[in-house]
């Protein structure tokens, strides 16, 4: 029991603890934390949904109609209509020819990545891909070679030495998950196409987001290609919880028979299919959640501009503000909470060292008033810690 306080108190002094936050309010523009109203610019719910009159209504008639739980795994008993009814909506969505929904993003990746490769293959994963990718990847006992950030320079000299690996796997985030930018999909496929590897797509801050029709990275950047293994979750723009992966009923069939978060694990409730098929449908037939999130990431990028912060342009409602010291961001976080502002630091190891953060999160709920308030409370603090 000492060695945990020991390295707690280790974690506390480098100012690395990490505590939770209490929120006592529903998901939305704004929260409730200690009986306080704050703006919440650190939620993944990017169009809003979380909290949606719709979403909520389908879960309760899915409570009603077949209870809460689904009492086993999808291979036991657990495989209910509202699993299939979603997977179609996804594999439709997607415009692929199946889907499967696992548990939750962390899950999928874990499960699949694992299910793809073993020792006899090799992994090549971009540094700043989400956790789950490389517990994945280590769970899978591939060799595994991380390209430097979007270096696609080094990504070609790591495949070159390759050949002789079985099953050679590329693994990216579409959108970024803590720099908010987007993976050099035309240039991975190319090199994907030259040296033979399948590519698996984590499509989590993609999904409903980018693209016209919110389909995705492969929609934003028209491409499309058999090579692509596309993964995405539900728990961001769809407002709710659980992933899927999408593509040839093979690939499909292929998980449900390797991936052991899928196999090994009980399925999803029924009532949270049902969110989420609401969900899809909002997204599909209406784009004005869409249109209103682009609208306020322009003015939220535009406003930080202006204040004399560094923004890049990824069409991304994640904006990171780097502040590099951790104490530095911690206090900005705090004076932020204090002016009515919940907006969490990011440190290492989510990130890495002297990269610590504010990882803005810009969503559709957001009104005009909300983010000029935060423009000028990150410019005022901003400048009394010396960021800008
Ligand atoms: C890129 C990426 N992949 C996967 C996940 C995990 O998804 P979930 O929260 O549904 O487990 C996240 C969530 O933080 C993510 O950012």
């Amino acid at each position: 029991m000492h060695s945990f306080k020991e390295e707690l108190d280790s974690l506390k002094q480098d100012g690395l603890f990490r505590q939770l936050r209490l929120i006592e309010s529903s998901q939305g523009s704004h929260v409730s934390i200690n009986n306080q109203t704050l703006l919440n610019l650190c939620s993944n719910d990017y169009l809003g949904l979380c909290n949606d009159s719709r979403l909520k209504i389908a879960a309760i008639e899915a409570i009603k109609k077949y209870g809460f739980g689904s009492g086993a795994s999808r291979l036991v008993c657990g495989n209910m209509l509202l699993h299939e009814m979603l997977e179609e909506v996804i594999a439709e969505f997607k415009e692929t020819e199946s889907a499967l929904v696992f548990n939750s993003g962390y899950c999928a990746n874990l499960g699949m990545i694992a299910a793809l490769s073993t020792k006899d293959d090799i992994i090549f994963s971009d540094r700043f891909n989400h956790a789950s990718i490389l517990d994945g990847a280590i769970l899978s006992r591939a060799k595994l070679r991380r390209y430097p950030h979007k270096d696609m320079f080094s990504l070609e000299s790591l495949l070159k030495q390759a050949s002789l690996f079985k099953r050679r796997l590329i693994v990216t985030d579409t959108v970024f998950s803590m720099d908010g930018d987007l993976a050099p999909l035309y240039e991975i496929l190319n090199l994907a196409d030259k040296y033979d590897c399948f590519v698996f797509l984590d499509e989590a801050h993609a999904t409903g987001v980018l693209g016209s029709l919110g389909k995705g990275a492969l929609e934003y950047f028209n491409i499309k290609s058999e090579r692509f293994i596309q993964m995405g979750t539900l728990s961001k723009a769809l407002g709710g919880f659980g992933a899927y992966v999408c593509g040839s009923k093979t690939l499909i069939d292929y998980f449900i028979n390797k991936a052991r978060a899928f196999i090994y694990t009980t399925a999803l409730p029924p009532s949270v299919c049902a969110s989420a098929i609401t969900a899809f449908g909002i997204i599909k037939n209406d784009d004005s959640l869409r249109n209103k999130l682009r609208h306020n990431l322009q003015f939220f990028r535009d406003g930080l501009r202006e204040r004399g912060f560094k923004v890049l342009d990824d069409p991304t409602p994640i904006i990171p503000l780097l502040v590099n010291d951790i104490k530095k961001t911690m206090d900005f976080s705090r004076l932020l909470f204090e002016a009515g502002i919940f907006l969490q630091a990011i440190r290492p190891p989510t990130v890495p060292k002297g990269t610590s953060r504010l990882r803005i999160t810009v969503s559709a709920a957001h009104k005009e008033e909300d983010l000029e308030f935060a423009l000028d409370k990150i410019k005022m603090i901003g400048k009394q810690l010396g960021v800008i």
